[in-house]
Order: C-alpha cells, then sequence, then structure tokens
C-alpha cells in the first residue's frame, strides 16, 4: 500500500464511523506512524508502507473507532502553541482555556511592576498546560502548580522540563489551595465544573477515556470552585487577582459567590468567541481578606 492509499482509506474509515474531522484524524494518526508532518504526507504521496508500518496505522484507527481521542493515542497535544506530553491519567487541554492564559499574561504586565517577581499559583494543573504556558510568558513568575492526583503531577513534571520552566514551576500535590507554601500575586484555575446531571451528554470520548476527577464539579458544577473560595483567606498578596473558567451558565452564580466572600472586589465576566461566558476575572481580593 502506498501513503496516499492508506490516507485515503483511513479517512473514509474514520467518515463512516460518524468521526469529525476524519481527513485531519487520518493525518495526526499516519503523520505519527511514519513520522512525517503533514506537508511531508502530501509530498510523498507514492511512499510505500511497510507492513508493520500498515499494522501500526489500524491498530490507532481502531483505537479511535472506539472513541479513545486523538490525543491520548498520539499521546501530545498543543495548546498555547506549545507541545505538551498527556498520557491516559491527564485532562485534555482544551483551546478555550488559551483565554485564560491570554487574559492572565495580560494581567500579570498590567498590574504588576516589570522586573518584580509575581508569585501565581495554578490550581488542578493537570498536564501543566497553564502552568507551563504562562512560565514561557512570564520570565518573571515564580508558580506554583496544585493537583490532587500524583500520575497527573508525574506528566506535568514531564513538561516542565522538557520546556525547561522546571526551575520556576514547582508542583505540588494536594487538595486545591491547601499544600501553596506562600501567599501568592495571581491564582488561576481551570478546575472540574461539568454538572452531574450533564454527564449523560458528554461524548463517549469523554466520559470512557477523560478522568471523571478532572470533570465533575458536583450538583451545579460549582463544588471544587466554591471550595476554593473558601480555601483563600491567608492565601493571598496584597492586590491579588483571580482568573477562573467557568462553564456554560455558571457565569451569574459563581459571581455572586465570589461577592459574599469579596463584596469589595471587582469582577468581570469574559466571553468567548462561540459567546459563551468563559473566564471569571477578579481584581482586588485581597483588601478585603488579608
Ligand atoms: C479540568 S482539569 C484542568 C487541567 C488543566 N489545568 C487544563 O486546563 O488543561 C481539572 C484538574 O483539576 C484536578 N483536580 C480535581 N480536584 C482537585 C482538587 N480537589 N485539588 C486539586 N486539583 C484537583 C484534576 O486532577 C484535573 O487535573
Amino acid at each position: 500500500m502506498i501513503l496516499r492509499e492508506a490516507l485515503q482509506s483511513a479517512t473514509q474509515t474514520l467518515r463512516r464511523a460518524g468521526i469529525a474531522d476524519a481527513s485531519v484524524e487520518a493525518e495526526l494518526l499516519l503523520g505519527h506512524v511514519l513520522g512525517m508532518s503533514k506537508t511531508q504526507l502530501y509530498t510523498e504521496p507514492e511512499r510505500s508502507l511497510a507492513s508493520v508500518e500498515t499494522e501500526h496505522l489500524w491498530r490507532l484507527v481502531r483505537r479511535r473507532l472506539d472513541h479513545e481521542p486523538t490525543a491520548y493515542i498520539l499521546e501530545h497535544c498543543e495548546f498555547y502553541g506549545i507541545d505538551f506530553f498527556i498520557d491516559c491519567h491527564t485532562f485534555i487541554p482544551r483551546p478555550e482555556t488559551e483565554l485564560l492564559v491570554e487574559k492572565a499574561v495580560k494581567l500579570a504586565h498590567h498590574i504588576f511592576h516589570r522586573g518584580k517577581q509575581i508569585v501565581i499559583a495554578d490550581i488542578g494543573t493537570g498536564c501543566g498546560a497553564i502552568a507551563v504556558s504562562l512560565a514561557l510568558a512570564l520570565p518573571q513568575a515564580k508558580i506554583y502548580a496544585t493537583d490532587i492526583s500524583a500520575s497527573v503531577l508525574r506528566v506535568a513534571g514531564i513538561n516542565c522540563q522538557r520546556h525547561a520552566v522546571n526551575s520556576r514551576v514547582e508542583l505540588l500535590q494536594g487538595n486545591l489551595l491547601e499544600p501553596l507554601p506562600q501567599p501568592v500575586d495571581m491564582i488561576v484555575a481551570n478546575l472540574p465544573y461539568i454538572k452531574s446531571c450533564e454527564f449523560r451528554d458528554l461524548s463517549p470520548e469523554i466520559i470512557s477515556f477523560e478522568p471523571t476527577i478532572a470533570l465533575a464539579g458536583g450538583e451545579d458544577g460549582l463544588d471544587k470552585i466554591q471550595q476554593m473560595l473558601e480555601q483563600m483567606p491567608g492565601k493571598l498578596n496584597c492586590g491579588a487577582c483571580l482568573l477562573l473558567e467557568i462553564g456554560q451558565g455558571q457565569g451569574e452564580m459563581v459571581t455572586s459567590s465570589i461577592k459574599s466572600y469579596f463584596p469589595q472586589a471587582s469582577i468581570e465576566l469574559i466571553f468567548d468567541l462561540g459567546g459563551i461566558e468563559r473566564v471569571v476575572k477578579v481584581v482586588h481580593l485581597s483588601s478585603v481578606i488579608n
């Protein structure tokens, strides 16, 4: 079999099974098997595949037909223009979370003096996507990245090493803010926020493969966010701020919850490109509680 035929055949098989973006997924799987970029796939269409390569491709296609996400099959994904190693223990970073990073970088530049070290906490770091992205964008930042799961933190450690930010990103295992060794200037968090009743509507890719602990936010989706707000006293420096990712329809509840803890804080809801309220930005938290 030659490359062009393998690509066509994998695309058709995925498309018939109802996999969205079948051609992109087939390119990724074949590119992975052959160690070729997308461009190389199209410049060498007549290259023949060894039988071992064909078998490898079909093993991967079968995994995808069983609804395993391509990011788990390939053991990596791209976030904020950076390549991350991931495995089955970690949540797959989503493009919408890039908005959280973008706003955090902007806010860090805006409120902190150049040259001053900023201390940031990424709560529920997963594979370290947010922490590593912030460390690369903010060379003056010291970052604590916490997660409840030890296996997830091992993956985050690999990504910190890979992007040479391990001296500035400290990984801490524990419940939300509990492991932080010092007060911080900024908290950034993409915590689990799926409501219990929404689980039945999740795709098989999510429900059967992504870790429940990374998704489940309790009855109203806000259990972890609520717990984190309760833990905040004593964890913030003067002038501290918070950036939080939320799900569709959660803006009002999260805003009123934050107001009940921090009545003088300024809260802004930021919408993503799809018009969904996605990020809650809170400034002037600490004047009230420290
Ligand atoms: C939605 S995932 C986000 C992962 C990563 N920050 C991202 O945006 O790709 C939520 C993460 O929170 C972690 N988590 C869940 N409960 C936690 C808790 N009580 N304390 C700390 N981390 C928790 C999960 O293990 C998971 O890695």
